[in-house]
Protein backbone atom coordinates (compact mmCIF):
# COMPACT_ATOMS: atom_id res chain seq x y z
CA UNK A 1 0.00 0.00 0.00
CA UNK A 2 2.32 2.55 -1.44
CA UNK A 3 -0.44 5.46 -2.21
CA UNK A 4 -2.38 6.82 0.42
CA UNK A 5 -5.86 5.37 0.80
CA UNK A 6 -8.06 8.55 -0.56
CA UNK A 7 -5.34 9.36 -3.04
CA UNK A 8 -5.95 5.69 -4.92
CA UNK A 9 -9.73 6.13 -4.14
CA UNK A 10 -9.53 9.64 -5.93
CA UNK A 11 -7.41 8.35 -9.09
CA UNK A 12 -9.48 5.18 -9.61
CA UNK A 13 -12.63 7.63 -9.72
CA UNK A 14 -10.43 9.67 -12.17
CA UNK A 15 -12.16 12.58 -13.75
CA UNK A 16 -14.39 11.94 -16.92
CA UNK A 17 -12.58 14.79 -18.53
CA UNK A 18 -9.33 12.85 -18.40
CA UNK A 19 -11.11 10.11 -19.14
CA UNK A 20 -12.52 11.24 -22.65
CA UNK A 21 -9.20 12.74 -23.27
CA UNK A 22 -7.27 9.63 -23.26
CA UNK A 23 -10.09 7.78 -25.10
CA UNK A 24 -9.98 10.42 -27.53
CA UNK A 25 -5.99 9.86 -28.00
CA UNK A 26 -6.62 6.51 -28.74
CA UNK A 27 -9.51 7.19 -31.49
CA UNK A 28 -7.00 9.91 -32.87
CA UNK A 29 -4.04 6.85 -33.15
CA UNK A 30 -6.68 5.23 -35.04
CA UNK A 31 -8.87 7.92 -37.38
CA UNK A 32 -6.45 10.86 -37.32
CA UNK A 33 -7.11 13.23 -35.45
CA UNK A 34 -8.99 15.24 -38.06
CA UNK A 35 -11.33 12.83 -38.10
CA UNK A 36 -12.35 12.85 -34.32
CA UNK A 37 -14.45 15.52 -33.14
CA UNK A 38 -13.20 16.23 -29.54
CA UNK A 39 -15.00 18.49 -27.21
CA UNK A 40 -13.72 17.28 -24.30
CA UNK A 41 -11.21 19.81 -23.40
CA UNK A 42 -11.49 22.92 -21.90
CA UNK A 43 -7.81 23.89 -22.97
CA UNK A 44 -8.13 27.86 -25.04
CA UNK A 45 -7.29 27.50 -28.64
CA UNK A 46 -7.36 31.12 -29.37
CA UNK A 47 -3.57 32.89 -29.32
CA UNK A 48 -2.94 34.97 -26.83
CA UNK A 49 -3.08 38.85 -27.94
CA UNK A 50 0.12 40.24 -29.52
CA UNK A 51 0.62 42.77 -26.91
CA UNK A 52 1.11 39.57 -24.07
CA UNK A 53 3.45 38.17 -26.66
CA UNK A 54 5.68 41.78 -26.89
CA UNK A 55 5.51 42.09 -22.68
CA UNK A 56 6.71 38.69 -22.52
CA UNK A 57 9.56 39.58 -24.63
CA UNK A 58 10.52 42.71 -23.28
CA UNK A 59 10.68 41.53 -20.12
CA UNK A 60 12.12 38.14 -20.89
CA UNK A 61 15.17 40.49 -21.96
CA UNK A 62 16.12 42.45 -19.01
CA UNK A 63 18.05 40.86 -16.13
CA UNK A 64 19.20 42.74 -12.65
CA UNK A 65 19.90 41.25 -9.67
CA UNK A 66 17.08 39.22 -8.05
CA UNK A 67 15.21 39.84 -10.97
CA UNK A 68 14.82 35.90 -10.57
CA UNK A 69 14.64 35.56 -6.75
CA UNK A 70 12.49 34.93 -4.23
CA UNK A 71 9.47 37.85 -3.40
CA UNK A 72 6.93 38.44 -1.14
CA UNK A 73 4.92 35.55 -0.94
CA UNK A 74 1.62 37.44 -2.34
CA UNK A 75 3.60 38.72 -5.14
CA UNK A 76 5.44 42.04 -6.45
CA UNK A 77 4.09 45.06 -5.19
CA UNK A 78 4.02 46.53 -8.73
CA UNK A 79 1.70 44.03 -10.21
CA UNK A 80 -0.66 44.00 -6.79
CA UNK A 81 -1.14 47.45 -6.98
CA UNK A 82 -2.76 47.31 -10.66
CA UNK A 83 -4.53 44.28 -10.11
CA UNK A 84 -6.32 46.04 -6.94
CA UNK A 85 -6.96 48.96 -9.43
CA UNK A 86 -9.37 46.93 -11.35
CA UNK A 87 -10.89 45.09 -8.52
CA UNK A 88 -11.74 48.74 -7.12
CA UNK A 89 -13.51 50.06 -10.88
CA UNK A 90 -15.22 46.21 -11.43
CA UNK A 91 -16.91 46.23 -7.28
CA UNK A 92 -16.78 49.85 -6.58
CA UNK A 93 -15.02 49.25 -3.89
CA UNK A 94 -11.53 50.15 -2.59
CA UNK A 95 -9.26 47.33 -3.20
CA UNK A 96 -5.43 48.14 -1.94
CA UNK A 97 -2.41 46.01 -2.72
CA UNK A 98 -2.86 44.00 0.42
CA UNK A 99 -6.64 42.50 -0.62
CA UNK A 100 -4.52 40.90 -3.38
CA UNK A 101 -2.63 37.85 -3.93
CA UNK A 102 -0.80 36.64 -7.22
CA UNK A 103 -1.29 33.09 -7.35
CA UNK A 104 -0.50 29.58 -9.58
CA UNK A 105 -4.09 30.02 -11.60
CA UNK A 106 -7.50 29.91 -9.92
CA UNK A 107 -6.97 26.73 -8.86
CA UNK A 108 -4.08 27.44 -6.62
CA UNK A 109 -5.98 30.51 -5.34
CA UNK A 110 -9.11 28.26 -4.73
CA UNK A 111 -6.79 25.37 -2.76
CA UNK A 112 -4.86 28.50 -0.51
CA UNK A 113 -8.69 29.40 0.46
CA UNK A 114 -9.73 26.58 1.58
CA UNK A 115 -6.57 26.25 3.15
CA UNK A 116 -6.80 29.60 5.03
CA UNK A 117 -10.34 29.21 6.00
CA UNK A 118 -11.29 25.48 6.64
CA UNK A 119 -11.16 23.60 9.99
CA UNK A 120 -11.77 20.01 9.76
CA UNK A 121 -15.28 18.91 8.73
CA UNK A 122 -15.74 21.86 7.90
CA UNK A 123 -18.66 21.98 4.76
CA UNK A 124 -18.20 23.75 1.55
CA UNK A 125 -21.38 24.28 -0.90
CA UNK A 126 -20.93 23.97 -4.17
CA UNK A 127 -23.97 23.93 -6.86
CA UNK A 128 -24.21 21.14 -9.53
CA UNK A 129 -23.25 21.18 -12.13
CA UNK A 130 -19.73 21.61 -10.74
CA UNK A 131 -16.18 22.25 -11.84
CA UNK A 132 -14.85 18.70 -10.84
CA UNK A 133 -12.04 19.88 -9.18
CA UNK A 134 -13.66 21.41 -6.72
CA UNK A 135 -14.24 17.75 -5.02
CA UNK A 136 -10.25 17.41 -4.20
CA UNK A 137 -10.09 21.35 -3.35
CA UNK A 138 -12.03 20.59 -0.89
CA UNK A 139 -11.07 17.76 0.73
CA UNK A 140 -7.74 18.34 0.23
CA UNK A 141 -8.23 20.47 3.17
CA UNK A 142 -10.44 18.57 5.08
CA UNK A 143 -13.49 20.25 4.00
CA UNK A 144 -16.72 18.41 3.48
CA UNK A 145 -18.16 19.20 -0.06
CA UNK A 146 -21.97 19.44 0.06
CA UNK A 147 -24.21 19.70 -3.52
CA UNK A 148 -27.07 22.28 -3.77
CA UNK A 149 -29.13 21.85 -7.05
CA UNK A 150 -29.77 24.23 -9.76
CA UNK A 151 -32.73 25.45 -11.43
CA UNK A 152 -34.27 24.18 -14.62
CA UNK A 153 -32.49 26.70 -16.00
CA UNK A 154 -28.91 25.94 -14.46
CA UNK A 155 -28.86 28.56 -12.13
CA UNK A 156 -28.37 28.32 -8.24
CA UNK A 157 -31.48 27.03 -6.71
CA UNK A 158 -31.86 29.40 -3.63
CA UNK A 159 -34.76 27.47 -1.76
CA UNK A 160 -32.00 24.29 -2.19
CA UNK A 161 -29.29 26.38 -1.19
CA UNK A 162 -31.25 27.02 2.25
CA UNK A 163 -31.97 23.32 2.87
CA UNK A 164 -28.33 23.26 2.40
CA UNK A 165 -27.09 25.50 5.00
CA UNK A 166 -26.14 24.09 8.44
CA UNK A 167 -23.89 25.62 11.68
CA UNK A 168 -20.84 24.23 9.63
CA UNK A 169 -20.97 25.93 6.40
CA UNK A 170 -18.40 27.83 5.87
CA UNK A 171 -18.34 28.66 2.07
CA UNK A 172 -20.29 28.63 -0.54
CA UNK A 173 -18.88 28.53 -3.80
CA UNK A 174 -20.38 29.98 -6.67
CA UNK A 175 -18.80 30.09 -10.59
CA UNK A 176 -19.95 32.66 -13.17
CA UNK A 177 -19.88 32.77 -16.48
CA UNK A 178 -20.31 28.65 -15.35
CA UNK A 179 -18.27 25.93 -16.37
CA UNK A 180 -19.73 23.12 -17.55
CA UNK A 181 -23.06 25.81 -18.35
CA UNK A 182 -21.74 28.62 -19.33
CA UNK A 183 -24.55 30.64 -17.92
CA UNK A 184 -24.46 33.85 -16.54
CA UNK A 185 -25.50 34.74 -12.85
CA UNK A 186 -28.33 37.46 -13.18
CA UNK A 187 -28.05 40.64 -10.67
CA UNK A 188 -30.79 38.71 -8.82
CA UNK A 189 -29.47 36.15 -8.40
CA UNK A 190 -26.52 37.28 -6.42
CA UNK A 191 -28.69 39.96 -4.75
CA UNK A 192 -31.27 36.25 -3.41
CA UNK A 193 -27.77 34.91 -2.38
CA UNK A 194 -26.38 37.33 0.14
CA UNK A 195 -29.76 37.61 1.54
CA UNK A 196 -29.39 34.04 2.09
CA UNK A 197 -26.06 33.67 3.27
CA UNK A 198 -26.49 36.97 5.67
CA UNK A 199 -29.43 35.72 7.20
CA UNK A 200 -28.18 32.39 7.79
CA UNK A 201 -25.08 34.04 9.11
CA UNK A 202 -26.88 35.90 11.85
CA UNK A 203 -29.39 32.89 12.39
CA UNK A 204 -26.34 30.74 13.28
CA UNK A 205 -23.57 32.82 14.67
CA UNK A 206 -21.40 32.20 11.75
CA UNK A 207 -18.97 33.75 9.08
CA UNK A 208 -20.10 32.00 5.92
CA UNK A 209 -17.92 33.11 3.00
CA UNK A 210 -18.72 33.78 -0.61
CA UNK A 211 -15.98 31.65 -2.54
CA UNK A 212 -16.23 33.39 -6.31
CA UNK A 213 -14.13 31.11 -8.96
CA UNK A 214 -14.02 33.67 -11.55
CA UNK A 215 -11.32 32.68 -14.11
CA UNK A 216 -13.99 33.18 -17.42
CA UNK A 217 -15.25 36.58 -15.95
CA UNK A 218 -13.87 38.64 -19.08
CA UNK A 219 -15.56 35.37 -21.56
CA UNK A 220 -19.13 37.02 -21.89
CA UNK A 221 -21.79 37.64 -24.83
CA UNK A 222 -23.62 39.94 -25.87
CA UNK A 223 -25.49 42.48 -23.46
CA UNK A 224 -25.03 40.08 -20.47
CA UNK A 225 -23.32 41.38 -17.77
CA UNK A 226 -20.73 41.06 -15.59
CA UNK A 227 -21.35 41.36 -11.79
CA UNK A 228 -18.42 41.64 -9.01
CA UNK A 229 -19.75 39.28 -6.12
CA UNK A 230 -17.69 41.86 -4.27
CA UNK A 231 -20.77 44.30 -4.99
CA UNK A 232 -23.18 42.20 -3.12
CA UNK A 233 -22.18 40.49 -0.16
CA UNK A 234 -19.48 41.56 2.57
CA UNK A 235 -17.73 38.36 3.09
CA UNK A 236 -16.32 37.58 -0.47
CA UNK A 237 -13.23 36.27 -1.63
CA UNK A 238 -12.85 35.88 -5.38
CA UNK A 239 -10.16 33.13 -7.01
CA UNK A 240 -9.40 33.88 -10.51
CA UNK A 241 -7.04 33.84 -13.41
CA UNK A 242 -5.63 34.54 -16.44
CA UNK A 243 -6.22 31.11 -17.92
CA UNK A 244 -9.12 31.28 -20.05
CA UNK A 245 -9.03 35.14 -21.15
CA UNK A 246 -5.70 35.57 -22.07
CA UNK A 247 -5.24 31.52 -22.79
CA UNK A 248 -2.48 31.03 -20.49
CA UNK A 249 -3.70 28.31 -18.73
CA UNK A 250 -0.10 26.41 -18.63
CA UNK A 251 1.84 29.52 -17.40
CA UNK A 252 -0.35 29.35 -14.46
CA UNK A 253 -0.86 32.69 -13.22
CA UNK A 254 -3.76 34.36 -11.65
CA UNK A 255 -5.07 35.79 -8.53
CA UNK A 256 -7.24 36.21 -5.42
CA UNK A 257 -9.14 39.36 -3.92
CA UNK A 258 -10.20 39.43 -0.47
CA UNK A 259 -12.66 41.94 -0.27
CA UNK A 260 -12.02 45.50 1.51
CA UNK A 261 -15.26 44.84 3.40
CA UNK A 262 -14.75 41.36 4.67
CA UNK A 263 -14.31 40.85 8.61
CA UNK A 264 -10.81 40.10 9.27
CA UNK A 265 -9.84 40.86 5.39
CA UNK A 266 -6.06 41.79 6.97
CA UNK A 267 -5.38 38.64 8.84
CA UNK A 268 -7.06 36.36 6.02
CA UNK A 269 -4.11 38.31 3.73
CA UNK A 270 -2.18 37.68 6.27
CA UNK A 271 -3.18 33.82 6.82
CA UNK A 272 -3.65 33.93 2.96
CA UNK A 273 0.19 34.32 2.47
CA UNK A 274 1.24 32.06 4.67
CA UNK A 275 -0.77 29.26 3.23
CA UNK A 276 0.88 30.09 -0.67
CA UNK A 277 3.79 29.40 1.38
CA UNK A 278 3.09 26.56 3.11
CA UNK A 279 1.39 24.70 0.29
CA UNK A 280 4.96 25.16 -1.49
CA UNK A 281 3.64 27.70 -4.37
CA UNK A 282 6.11 30.13 -2.84
CA UNK A 283 4.75 32.79 -4.99
CA UNK A 284 3.03 33.01 -8.19
CA UNK A 285 5.46 32.81 -11.44
CA UNK A 286 7.76 35.93 -11.49
CA UNK A 287 7.87 36.59 -15.22
CA UNK A 288 4.59 36.45 -15.61
CA UNK A 289 3.97 38.98 -12.63
CA UNK A 290 5.73 41.25 -14.61
CA UNK A 291 4.17 40.81 -18.04
CA UNK A 292 1.04 40.44 -16.17
CA UNK A 293 0.65 44.70 -15.38
CA UNK A 294 1.28 45.13 -19.33
CA UNK A 295 -1.48 43.29 -20.41
CA UNK A 296 -4.85 43.58 -17.81
CA UNK A 297 -8.04 44.22 -18.66
CA UNK A 298 -7.02 42.46 -22.61
CA UNK A 299 -8.60 39.38 -23.79
CA UNK A 300 -8.11 37.14 -26.74
CA UNK A 301 -10.46 37.59 -29.19
CA UNK A 302 -13.86 36.64 -27.90
CA UNK A 303 -15.95 37.81 -30.57
CA UNK A 304 -14.65 33.85 -32.29
CA UNK A 305 -15.98 32.34 -29.03
CA UNK A 306 -19.16 33.65 -29.52
CA UNK A 307 -19.70 32.89 -33.03
CA UNK A 308 -19.09 29.34 -32.26
CA UNK A 309 -21.74 29.48 -29.54
CA UNK A 310 -23.85 31.28 -32.00
CA UNK A 311 -23.70 28.61 -34.19
CA UNK A 312 -23.11 25.35 -32.33
CA UNK A 313 -26.31 26.11 -30.69
CA UNK A 314 -28.59 27.09 -33.17
CA UNK A 315 -27.69 23.87 -35.26
CA UNK A 316 -28.07 21.92 -31.79
CA UNK A 317 -31.38 22.97 -31.11
CA UNK A 318 -32.37 22.78 -34.62
CA UNK A 319 -31.60 19.09 -34.49
CA UNK A 320 -33.90 18.77 -31.23
CA UNK A 321 -30.78 18.76 -28.97
CA UNK A 322 -32.37 21.01 -26.05
CA UNK A 323 -29.88 23.72 -24.19
CA UNK A 324 -30.20 26.56 -21.76
CA UNK A 325 -28.11 28.79 -23.81
CA UNK A 326 -24.67 29.90 -22.56
CA UNK A 327 -24.03 33.10 -22.26
CA UNK A 328 -20.17 33.09 -22.01
CA UNK A 329 -17.15 31.00 -21.42
CA UNK A 330 -16.79 28.39 -23.78
CA UNK A 331 -19.12 25.71 -22.83
CA UNK A 332 -22.54 24.50 -23.65
CA UNK A 333 -24.26 22.09 -20.84
CA UNK A 334 -27.37 20.40 -23.24
CA UNK A 335 -29.72 17.79 -21.92
CA UNK A 336 -28.86 14.35 -23.16
CA UNK A 337 -31.75 13.05 -24.83
CA UNK A 338 -31.85 9.88 -23.01
CA UNK A 339 -31.85 10.01 -19.34
CA UNK A 340 -28.53 8.09 -19.21
CA UNK A 341 -25.96 10.41 -19.77
CA UNK A 342 -22.97 8.22 -20.06
CA UNK A 343 -24.91 5.69 -22.84
CA UNK A 344 -25.50 8.77 -24.64
CA UNK A 345 -21.82 10.03 -24.70
CA UNK A 346 -20.53 6.60 -25.46
CA UNK A 347 -22.99 6.71 -28.44
CA UNK A 348 -21.56 10.49 -29.30
CA UNK A 349 -18.16 8.66 -29.07
CA UNK A 350 -19.09 6.04 -31.68
CA UNK A 351 -20.07 8.93 -34.01
CA UNK A 352 -16.25 9.96 -33.45
CA UNK A 353 -17.17 12.86 -31.14
CA UNK A 354 -16.08 13.46 -27.74
CA UNK A 355 -17.72 15.40 -24.88
CA UNK A 356 -18.22 14.77 -21.19
CA UNK A 357 -21.26 13.51 -19.57
CA UNK A 358 -22.71 15.64 -17.33
CA UNK A 359 -22.26 12.61 -14.10
CA UNK A 360 -18.57 13.76 -13.62
CA UNK A 361 -20.12 17.25 -13.01
CA UNK A 362 -22.64 16.13 -10.42
CA UNK A 363 -25.66 16.45 -12.54
CA UNK A 364 -26.70 13.41 -14.60
CA UNK A 365 -29.07 13.64 -18.06
CA UNK A 366 -26.58 16.23 -19.60
CA UNK A 367 -23.39 16.29 -21.04
CA UNK A 368 -20.64 18.82 -21.78
CA UNK A 369 -19.20 20.66 -25.04
CA UNK A 370 -16.17 22.71 -24.78
CA UNK A 371 -16.25 24.80 -28.11
CA UNK A 372 -12.37 25.42 -27.35
CA UNK A 373 -12.15 24.14 -31.11
CA UNK A 374 -11.80 25.58 -34.63
CA UNK A 375 -14.93 26.36 -36.52
CA UNK A 376 -14.31 24.21 -39.20
CA UNK A 377 -14.07 21.26 -36.55
CA UNK A 378 -17.58 22.32 -35.40
CA UNK A 379 -19.36 22.99 -38.70
CA UNK A 380 -18.02 18.95 -39.58
CA UNK A 381 -19.37 17.77 -36.22
CA UNK A 382 -22.82 18.92 -36.54
CA UNK A 383 -23.78 15.93 -38.94
CA UNK A 384 -22.48 13.09 -36.30
CA UNK A 385 -24.48 15.00 -33.71
CA UNK A 386 -27.41 14.54 -35.71
CA UNK A 387 -26.90 10.43 -36.51
CA UNK A 388 -26.09 10.35 -32.36
CA UNK A 389 -29.72 11.85 -31.78
CA UNK A 390 -31.58 10.18 -34.71
CA UNK A 391 -29.55 7.20 -33.36
CA UNK A 392 -31.15 6.34 -30.12
C1 LIG B 1 -14.52 26.62 -13.16
C2 LIG B 1 -13.05 26.52 -13.14
N1 LIG B 1 -12.39 26.90 -12.05
C3 LIG B 1 -11.06 26.83 -11.94
C4 LIG B 1 -10.30 26.35 -13.00
C5 LIG B 1 -8.82 26.30 -12.85
O1 LIG B 1 -8.27 27.37 -13.56
P1 LIG B 1 -6.69 27.63 -13.61
O2 LIG B 1 -6.17 26.95 -14.82
O3 LIG B 1 -6.57 29.11 -13.70
O4 LIG B 1 -6.12 27.10 -12.37
C6 LIG B 1 -10.93 25.93 -14.16
C7 LIG B 1 -10.16 25.35 -15.26
O5 LIG B 1 -10.66 24.75 -16.17
C8 LIG B 1 -12.34 26.02 -14.25
O6 LIG B 1 -13.01 25.64 -15.33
Amino acid sequence: MTIAKEIRESIKNASWIRRMFIAGAELKKQYGSENVFDFSLGNPDLMAPQAFQEALVREASINRPFLHGYMPNAGYMETREPVAQLLSSESGINFTANHVIMTVGAAGAMNIIMKTLLNPRDEVIVFAPYFAEYTFYITNHGGIKVVADTTDELLPDIADLEKKITTKTKIVVINSPNNPTGRVYTQKTYEKLAEILTRKSREFGSQIFILGDEPYKNIIFDDSIYYSPFKFYRNTIVATSFSKDLSLAGERIGYMGISPECEDADEIFQAASFCTRTLGFVNAPALMQRVIPHVLGQTVDISQYKERRDFLFDELTKIGYRIARPEGAFYMFPQSPIADDIKFINILKDNLVLTTPGTGFGKPGYFRISFCVPMKTIEKSIEKFKKAFLEI
